[in-house]
């Protein structure tokens, strides 16, 4: 299992319910990496994306513990391990948060592609920092790109442990 995540130099990723930086590059880096695969998102997340819907041409897979949500073209798990089950025979599986289903399925994942924004924005959700974590390695920093003065990367970190 994989994960994709935007975060700043802190490694924010989102302030008041939405991403806190956005950079437009990344929205297409998202649908390279993500493909045709298999999503784990949070309810709270999905509510943010266009018209709280899920993503086109991926199965959704919603974590929440309301019983009795459904959400039209996506599945809904009520725990990790029942996320877990849904997905155990995707080839391609990525969590896209937020900062609770991140934390939740972390240890699952093996590879996270992070789009690395060096900025310091207001944040009040966070990914875990892989820098302080000898779990991780960066196995491929990216080059620096630049968006209206904004510099960022894509990463990719690989868990080695
Ligand atoms: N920068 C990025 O790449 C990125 C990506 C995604 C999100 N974000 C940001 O992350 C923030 C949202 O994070 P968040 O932690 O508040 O919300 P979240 O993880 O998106 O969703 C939280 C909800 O998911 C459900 N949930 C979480 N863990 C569960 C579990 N183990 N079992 C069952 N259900 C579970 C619950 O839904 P119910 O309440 O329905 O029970 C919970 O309230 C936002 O600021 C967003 O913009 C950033």
């Amino acid at each position: 299992m994989e994960l994709v995540v935007a975060a700043d130099k802190n490694w924010g990723i989102g302030f008041e319910g939405t991403q806190n930086l956005v950079v437009p590059e990344d929205r297409k880096h998202f649908r390279a990496v993500t493909g045709h695969g298999t999503v784990i998102v949070g309810h709270r997340t999905l509510l943010d994306f266009p018209g709280g819907r899920p993503l086109k041409n991926r199965r959704n897979i919603v974590l929440t513990r309301d019983p009795d949500l459904a959400v039209e073209g996506a599945e809904v798990a009520h725990s990790v391990e029942e996320a877990l089950e849904l997905a155990k025979n995707d080839p391609e599986v990525f969590v896209i948060g937020g900062e609770s289903v991140y934390r939740a399925l972390f240890p699952y994942c093996q590879r996270a592609y992070v789009t690395r924004i060096d900025a310091v924005p207001d944040a009040d959700a966070f990914f875990p920092n892989l820098e302080a974590d000898p779990a991780w390695r960066l196995t491929d920093p990216g080059e620096v790109r630049e968006h209206e003065g904004l510099k960022y990367r894509f990463q990719v970190w690989e868990r080695v442990e």
